[in-house]
């Protein structure tokens, strides 16, 4: 069996694999590229909830003129016995080219990956890796600084159970970015402190500093009970009125979505000038397109 190409997490893709892929997204956005995907058949499986990956790996699958088929867990048979394995060695025996999986166990794309005559995107798993979603990340705040390369960027929130934090920290600090993580001790321990990542606790002190926020939803399907109040969370997290004034008049506000109001952010964030949550999900279709373009045909 050939063993190709995958995308489980940032490590997958080289620098140029990265100039590529937001060249080609930038591409995309411009103009329809027609039916680069015909005759490849997409499967999207997704044992968790998504509206934003599902949705716009559906839209990109079928802008590229790709064949496509969602298979929910339950249409799998996996109740019956087959391990996840064998069903992947199975669809890649009826022809399935690209796997699109998210699953709530770390590593379950890795797995696939490993047995599967095709390509893996790893559509989010666990607290692991959510690759696609840093890409779109940090081509919006690429597009909005003109690069990322020296640009105080916060990350706020749970960042020990997402799989977004994870990605991104691991692309902004190969872009070059500055990141400031910020939150409370049981969701980001002292020990994500490295060079060019920083661990802050006070999330007013970091307000007038960044170029970027990222806030991020508190994860509580990952954990058993909550380790501080909702309470206490608001007080010291929430990106409310009074904290948006001490931001930078330029600064820009992202989230990955799904975004809980009231407790990550108040209402108010939602008409403040710098939200770029709408730009973030548009950009989803093309860069998920770009990306299964690359690791179809490669950089052509
Ligand atoms: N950002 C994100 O992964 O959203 P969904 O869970 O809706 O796909």
């Amino acid at each position: 069996m050939q063993i190709r190409r995958s995308l489980i997490d940032l490590t997958d893709l080289s620098g140029d694999d990265l100039r590529y892929v937001f060249e080609r997204t930038a591409e995309f956005e411009r103009t329809q590229p027609g039916k680069l995907l015909e005759g490849i058949t997409c499967v999207n499986t997704f044992f968790e909830e998504s509206t934003r990956t599902f949705t716009s790996f559906n839209l990109a699958e079928l802008r590229l003129g790709a064949d496509v088929v969602n298979l929910s867990p339950r249409d799998l048979s996996l109740a019956k016995g087959e391990t996840i394995e064998d069903t992947a060695i199975s669809l890649g025996a009826m022809g399935v080219d690209v796997l699109v999986v998210r699953h709530p166990e770390d590593g379950f794309p890795q797995r696939l990956a490993a047995v599967f005559d095709g390509h893996v995107i790893n559509a989010g798993d666990g607290s692991h890796a959510h690759p696609t979603q840093a890409l779109l990340d940090m081509y919006t705040l690429s597009e909005e600084f003109d690069g990322v390369h020296g640009r105080t960027i916060a990350i706020v929130g749970d960042v020990a159970h997402s799989r977004v934090a994870h990605s991104l920290i691991a692309g902004l600090k190969r872009a070059g970015a500055e990141i400031v993580l910020v939150g409370p001790a049981p969701f980001l321990p002292e020990d994500y402190a490295e060079r060019n990542v920083r661990v802050e606790r006070n999330f007013d002190a970091v307000l007038p500093q960044a170029d970027a926020i990222v806030l991020l939803r508190i994860q509580r399907e990952r954990f058993e009970s909550m380790p501080l109040t909702d309470a206490d969370y608001v007080r010291d997290y929430r990106l409310d009125a009074d904290r948006l004034k001490k931001i930078r008049d330029d600064a820009v506000i992202l989230h990955p979505g799904p975004y809980n109001r009231g407790m990550e952010l108040d209402d108010c964030v939602l008409d403040f000038a710098g939200w770029r949550y709408a730009k973030q999900v548009r950009h989803g279709i093309p860069i998920r397109m770009a990306v299964l373009d690359f690791l179809v045909h490669g950089r052509r």
